[in-house]
C-alpha cells in the first residue's frame, strides 16, 4: 500500500515538474515588439518572407515567434523544421486559422483550403483526391496536352496578350476536368465569374485587413451600423463567390438533363447519388470541391508559367540548352508529348527550378497549431498560426547555392540526368504535411507539357523598343498569397517554318 502511495506521489511530482518546466520554456526568438500591439508594425506590408528570413538569420534560429496584437505566430524558415512539425507531427499542425470575414461573411466555407482540420475537411479532401491523385491525374494529361498546343497557337496569333492566354489555358484545363465545360478563348463567362470571385477572395482573405478576423463577435454588427462597411463589402463579394460555385455546377446539371454532359468530375460524382436524404448534402459538397479545384488551380499555374517566360528572357543560355535537348530527343518533325518526359531531364529540371526560383505562394497557406508543443527547447503555444516560409526554404544557399540565380542544372547530375538527391527538393512550393497541395500532380504535368511544347517550337525573346534596344523586364513581382511577375514585354516567334506548321496543324480539340 505504502509503496503504491509513494509511486503515485512520485508520478504526480514528475508530472508537476514536467508541467512547470514546460511552462518555463521560452518562446522562439523574434523582434521584441510593442506592448499589446506586439509586432504589428515590424511585419512589412509586402514580401514578408524576406523579413522572416532576415530575422531567422539575425536570431540564429529557424523558428521565429511574432505576436500580432495577441495572436501568436510561429514562422518556420527551414525545410528541417517544416519536416519535423508539419510532417512528423502533422496531427497537431494541420488546422487553419479561423477566417471570419472569408468563411462566415463572404460565405467561402465551401472551400476546403480555408476549412479547419476535421471531418468536414477530410470528407472534401478525400473526394478531391479521387480525381487528382497521381494515376487519376494521368487521365487529365490529354487535356493538358491539347491545352498546351492551343496555347502555342494563341502565342503566335497575339503574342502581346501572353498572360491572358495563360489564364485561358489554366482555366480551361481545370474547368474541363471539373465540369467538362468548354471555355471560350476570349471573354468566357465562366472564367469571368471565377475571376470576380478570386478577386473577392483575395481581398477578403488578406490577413490583417479586417478587424472582424481578430474580433469575430463583430460579425453580428448589423450592416447599416456606422463603420460596418466590411459587412456591406462582404455581402457584395458573397454574390461573386456564390456564383462561382453555382453557375458552372448548374450548367453541368442542365447538360446532364439534356443527355449532353461530357465526362467530368461532377458528372461522375453525381452518378453516385441515389436521390436519398444525403443527396442534398452531397451535392453541396461536390459543387464546393469542384469550385475549390478551380480556385486552387488557375492563378497558381498562370503565375508559374509567367515566371518561366521571365526566366527565359533573363537566361537565354538556359533556353538554348533546353532547345538543344529537345532537338536531340524529339527532332523537328513532331511536337513533344508526355512519353518523352524521361528523355528530357533538362525540361523537368526547368519546371523544378521555376517553382523554386519564384515560389508561387512564398508563404504557402497558414496552418494552425491545435495544442501546445515544443521544438528545440522552445514552447510553441496552442492556437498559434504556423507559417511555412517556403521562400526561405527554397532560397537556402546551403541547399541551393546562388539561390537568386535561375540554374536548372542544380537538379541534375554532372552527366545531365535528374539528381535523385534533389528529388522533390522543390516540394515546399506546394506547401506542407497533410495540407500539401492535392493538385500538384496535375499542376506539374501541365507545367511540364506547356514548357516542353513552347521551347520546342517558339523562341522567347525580349522585344525591341523604339530605338531598337531590347526591353529589359523589371523582374519584379506582386506581393500577397499568390505572387505574379509585374507586367513585362515578351516576344514569341516560331523557331522554324516546320515548327510553325506543327503548331498550326496540331490537334487541340478533345475527341
Ligand atoms: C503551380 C501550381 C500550384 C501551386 C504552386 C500550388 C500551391 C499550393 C499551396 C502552397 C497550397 C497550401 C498548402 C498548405 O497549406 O501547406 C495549396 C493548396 C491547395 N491547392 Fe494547390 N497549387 C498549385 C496548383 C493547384 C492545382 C492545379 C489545383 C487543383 C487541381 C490545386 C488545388 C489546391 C487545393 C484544393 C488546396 C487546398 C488543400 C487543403 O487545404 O487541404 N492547386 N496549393
Amino acid at each position: 500500500m505504502l509503496s503504491s502511495v509513494v509511486s503515485l506521489a512520485l508520478i504526480v511530482a514528475f508530472v508537476v515538474a514536467a508541467l512547470v518546466t514546460r511552462r518555463k520554456r521560452p518562446l522562439p526568438p523574434g523582434p521584441k515588439g510593442l506592448p499589446l500591439l506586439g509586432n504589428i508594425y515590424d511585419v512589412p506590408k509586402s514580401r514578408e518572407w524576406l523579413a522572416y528570413q532576415h530575422w531567422s538569420r539575425e536570431y540564429d534560429s529557424d523558428v521565429i515567434y511574432l505576436n500580432l496584437a495577441g495572436t501568436p505566430v510561429v514562422i518556420l524558415n527551414s525545410a528541417d523544421a517544416a519536416y519535423e512539425l508539419f510532417e512528423r507531427r502533422s496531427a497537431l499542425y494541420s488546422d487553419r486559422p479561423k477566417m471570419t470575414m472569408l468563411n462566415d461573411l463572404v460565405g467561402c466555407d465551401w472551400h476546403f483550403v480555408f476549412m479547419g482540420y476535421g471531418n468536414r475537411w477530410r470528407e472534401r479532401r478525400r473526394v478531391f483526391h479521387q480525381y487528382f491523385h497521381p494515376s487519376a491525374a494521368m487521365q487529365h494529361r490529354p487535356r493538358a496536352l491539347r491545352g498546351a498546343r492551343f496555347l502555342l497557337n494563341c502565342l503566335l496569333d497575339a503574342p502581346d496578350d501572353f498572360m491572358g492566354h495563360l489564364r485561358h489555358m489554366a482555366g480551361s484545363l481545370i474547368i474541363g476536368v471539373a465540369y467538362g465545360l468548354e471555355v471560350q478563348p476570349k471573354d468566357d463567362p465562366y472564367v469571368a465569374t471565377a475571376e470576380r470571385a478570386l478577386h473577392a477572395m483575395a481581398m477578403a482573405g488578406n490577413a490583417g485587413s479586417f478587424l472582424v478576423d481578430s474580433i469575430p463577435m463583430l460579425k453580428y454588427v448589423p450592416s447599416w451600423f456606422p463603420g460596418a462597411e466590411f459587412k456591406r463589402k462582404a455581402m457584395e463579394w458573397k454574390k461573386s463567390t456564390t456564383a462561382m460555385v453555382e453557375v458552372p455546377y448548374k450548367a453541368v446539371k442542365r447538360a446532364i438533363a439534356d443527355g449532353m454532359a461530357p465526362p467530368s468530375m461532377i458528372l461522375s460524382l453525381l452518378g453516385t447519388l441515389d436521390g436519398n436524404d444525403e443527396s442534398t448534402h452531397l451535392e453541396k459538397l461536390y459543387s464546393g470541391v469542384a469550385a475549390a479545384a478551380y480556385t486552387g488551380g488557375s492563378d497558381t499555374t498562370v503565375s508559374a508559367l509567367g515566371s518561366f517566360f521571365l526566366a527565359m528572357l533573363l537566361y537565354p543560355d538556359t533556353q538554348r540548352k533546353a532547345q538543344a535537348e529537345l532537338d536531340r530527343v524529339i527532332g523537328n518533325d513532331r511536337l513533344p508529348d508526355f512519353p518523352d518526359e524521361r528523355s528530357l531531364p533538362y525540361i523537368t529540371a526547368i519546371v523544378q527550378e521555376v517553382l523554386r526560383w519564384r515560389p508561387v505562394t512564398p508563404l504557402a497557406v497558414p496552418h494552425r497549431l491545435t495544442s501546445e508543443d515544443e521544438y528545440h527547447g522552445y514552447r510553441l503555444p496552442a492556437g498559434a498560426i504556423v507559417v511555412g516560409n517556403g521562400w526561405a526554404m527554397l532560397h537556402d544557399e546551403k541547399r541551393f547555392p546562388d539561390p537568386e540565380e535561375f540554374i536548372p542544372e542544380r537538379f541534375l547530375t554532372p552527366d545531365g540526368q535528374l539528381n535523385s538527391e534533389m528529388k522533390d527538393a522543390e516540394l515546399p512550393a506546394f506547401g506542407f504535411g497533410r495540407r500539401i497541395c492535392p493538385g500538384r500532380y496535375l499542376a506539374s504535368a501541365s507545367l511540364w507539357i506547356s514548357i516542353a511544347s513552347i521551347l520546342s517550337t517558339l523562341e522567347i525573346y525580349k522585344p525591341l523598343d523604339d530605338r531598337g534596344n531590347p526591353i529589359q523586364p523589371s523582374g519584379e513581382y506582386t506581393t500577397g498569397l499568390v505572387t505574379y511577375p509585374l507586367p513585362f514585354k515578351c516576344g514569341f516567334k516560331p523557331r522554324s517554318r516546320t515548327a510553325e506548321e506543327l503548331i498550326r496543324t496540331a490537334e487541340f480539340h478533345l475527341d
